[in-house]
């Protein structure tokens, strides 16, 4: 169900066409699209020169979730951070290599916008896909004009664009406004994103499914058994599903957009709330994935519709296709029954 695009369309003309169909648009989230896209077409050349300058690995800090820093993990950081500043629409950012909210020059700007930088980084030495995550949020109005962190801190759907960029075999971007998804690829030979399709819908039922099964051990009953039901042969529901499982949740969850089948970091023993990040991980591509049809939910309630307390909260992710997220969800639903009684 996913159009092609009739003719060559760049990012730019896109921004533009899509703007001028909202006759009051003041273009500034359009801007702020641009700037993004600048920034990770530098991050993207960077990345692919990665192994030929000194960029690659470990800068030797730590993170403030204790996990080690790459360098490349910084670079994207301050490029995004800086081309958001310099357009003074955006008036706060948080990343997740930031402790707090990082406050931009010009305080009266009207967005928020969440960054995960560059993620999967632990895939950087290995020449494998990485990404980097937004999301963007409408400041809210104070009487006092203020700008606090609580402002920061909007349930995923009130989000009114998000995105990411994935640095694969080619560069490409996802963007939506909640009105379908959008991808662009890179051409590298003019500097452009190029449109590749627009209105991309995800396979309702997928026969892929993807978990770091390592971890096997720390999950609940009930996940243990959906990952066996993935794995038990019947052709009516393409079972045995394939197992994929990249490390980086930008590329797997891209493999999802297009393919289908589940995507799933849970909560478990190791980690009770599960590993990603809430507002720069889940939020947007859970906003990515609902618009091309699919579900994201945190085990029991849908991710988009979660409060957020802090800005770096974690929450457990069970996120896809439609059919295969229902599923696991009956799975867990089952097993929290038989606990209980
Ligand atoms: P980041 O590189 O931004 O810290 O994110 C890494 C994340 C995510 O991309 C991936 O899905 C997950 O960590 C992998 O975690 P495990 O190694 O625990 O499977
Ligand atoms: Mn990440
Ligand atoms: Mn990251």
């Amino acid at each position: 169900m996913t159009k092609q695009p009739g003719k060559l369309r760049t990012l730019e003309e896109y921004i533009i066409q899509t703007q001028n169909r909202f006759p009051g648009a003041t273009g500034d989230l359009s801007q702020l699209l641009r700037d993004i896209g600048l920034a990770s077409k530098i991050i993207s050349r960077e990345v692919r020169k990665a192994g030929i300058t000194n960029i690659l690995g470990a800068d030797g800090s730590t993170n403030i979730h204790g996990e080690s820093v790459k360098k490349l993990d910084i670079f994207a950081d301050q490029q995004l951070i800086s081309a958001l500043d310099r357009s003074l629409i955006t008036c706060m950012v948080i990343s997740e290599e930031n402790d707090g909210v990082v406050r931009l020059h010009h305080e009266g700007g009207k967005y928020i916008v969440f960054l995960d930088p560059l993620d999967g980084s632990s895939n950087i030495d290995v020449n494998v896909s990485i990404g980097s995550i937004f999301s963007i949020y409408m400041r809210p109005a104070r009487h006092d004009g203020k700008l606090l962190e609580i402002d920061a801190l909007q349930q995923g759907l009130r989000q009114v664009a998000a995105g990411y960029v994935l640095y694969g075999s080619s560069t490409m971007m996802a963007y939506t406004t909640g009105m379908g998804v959008s991808l662009f690829t890179l051409d590298p030979s003019i500097g452009e994103f190029i449109l590749a399709m627009d209105d991309v819908m995800l396979p309702d039922h997928g026969n892929i499914y993807s978990i770091n099964e390592g971890s096997y051990n720390s999950w609940s009953p009930g996940l243990k058994k959906y990952i066996k039901y993935c794995q038990v042969e019947d052709p009516e529901t393409s079972r045995p599903y394939k197992a994929r499982y990249i490390g980086s949740m930008v590329a797997d969850i891209h493999r999802t957009l297009i393919k289908g089948g589940i995507f799933i970091y849970p909560e478990s023993s190791r980690y009770p709330n599960g590993k990603l990040r809430l507002m720069y991980e889940c939020n947007p591509l859970s906003f990515i994935i609902e618009q091309a049809g699919g579900l994201a939910i945190d085990g029991r309630n849908s991710i988009l519709e979660l409060q957020p307390e802090f800005i770096h909260q974690n929450t457990p992710i069970y996120i896809g296709s439609k059919q295969n997220v229902l599923k696991v969800q009956e799975f867990l639903k089952a097993e929290a029954v038989i606990e209980r009684a």
